[in-house]
């Protein structure tokens, strides 16, 4: 079950259905193969670069290093620390969507694994990237209540939008907010940075996934390292496809989870309806997910 070479997950995707079981069986012996690598050649850089609460999780999560997790027996460990859980799902799914299940302490996984001869970069995600990488992060509370409250803002940022009669002025404000969004995600959850006292590491999922960027994320003279500043990130652009050459530092999780709050309140506040240009692109299938949520709002 190889990342773009999977015509059974691929044809799922393709039925808008989005979530799905992981059909565990049709894993081969490269896909195997491919997970021990590499998880083997990560310890030795998790030990060095990753943030103790990531090291923590992955003691917690008693992961067997020789095959393709299942997702029910990651749950099985997950779920009594925090109440997290990951989901299935057959690929991308639209912005609104994947909010609303980090609400409900739900985390899409994707289940696909990268080709064994490409161990180090691909532009979608793979099962190393959000098992490994998301999903320690997910055994500790305070980032785990942090990524709760961040999904709710998308319920609120629906709301708002209904409210604008005219529909050109609804698309205008969710393709502003949803930018601001992604980008506080990318520049925390996927590619946080967080000096607790004791030395910068790694929290960030983008990073503890890979393999080269890790190191170079925290080594490297070229990487600027900054305080995490709300109003710098919701405006910067980032590129998915080479190493972050900005990074954003926090001091804890509890100050992520007090940025969550403040990034809502600018978001009812307006300050989000005009961020900068620039990356990511936010997608039709994403506004539309946005425009035909569900009208309840739900703060959890
Ligand atoms: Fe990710």
């Amino acid at each position: 079950m190889t990342t773009t070479r999977s015509p059974q997950i691929e044809s799922a995707h393709e039925r808008d259905e989005f979530y799905i079981r992981q059909p565990y069986e049709v894993y081969s012996e490269e896909n195997h193969t491919t997970w021990t690598r590499l998880y083997a050649r990560m310890e030795d850089r998790w030990a060095e670069f990753a943030n103790r609460h990531f090291l923590a999780g992955i003691e917690r999560l008693h992961f067997d290093q020789s095959a393709v997790p299942r997702l029910e027996d990651v749950n099985e460990f997950l779920r009594p620390l925090t109440g997290f859980s990951a989901k299935a799902v057959s690929g991308y799914i639209p912005a609104f969507q994947f909010f609303d299940c980090l609400a409900r302490r739900e985390f899409p996984t994707t289940i696909t694994v990268r080709p064994g001869d490409n161990l180090d970069y691909l532009p979608e995600p793979d099962i190393f990237h959000d098992i490994a990488g998301h999903v320690p992060m997910h055994t500790d509370p305070a980032f785990a209540d942090t990524l709760v409250r961040f999904g709710t803002l998308a319920r609120r940022a629906a709301a708002r939008a209904r409210k604008l009669p005219d529909l050109d002025d609804r698309v205008r404000q969710l393709s502003s907010v949803v930018k601001a969004l992604s980008r506080f995600f990318w520049f925390s959850i996927e590619f946080g940075l967080m000096d607790d006292g004791n030395g910068t590491k790694a929290y960030g999922s983008g990073l503890l996934s890979s393999y080269g960027e890790l190191e170079h994320s925290l080594r490297s003279p070229e990487v600027q390292r900054y305080p995490f500043q709300l109003e710098w990130v919701v405006n910067q652009a980032f590129e998915v496809d080479s190493y972050q050459p900005l990074l954003f530092v926090i001091e804890s999780f509890d100050q992520l989870f007090e940025l969550v709050g403040e990034l809502d309140d600018w978001m009812v506040e307006g300050r989000l309806d005009n961020v900068a240009q620039g990356e990511p692109d936010v997608g039709t299938a994403d506004i539309r997910s946005f425009l035909s949520a569900p009208e309840e709002v739900v703060i959890a």
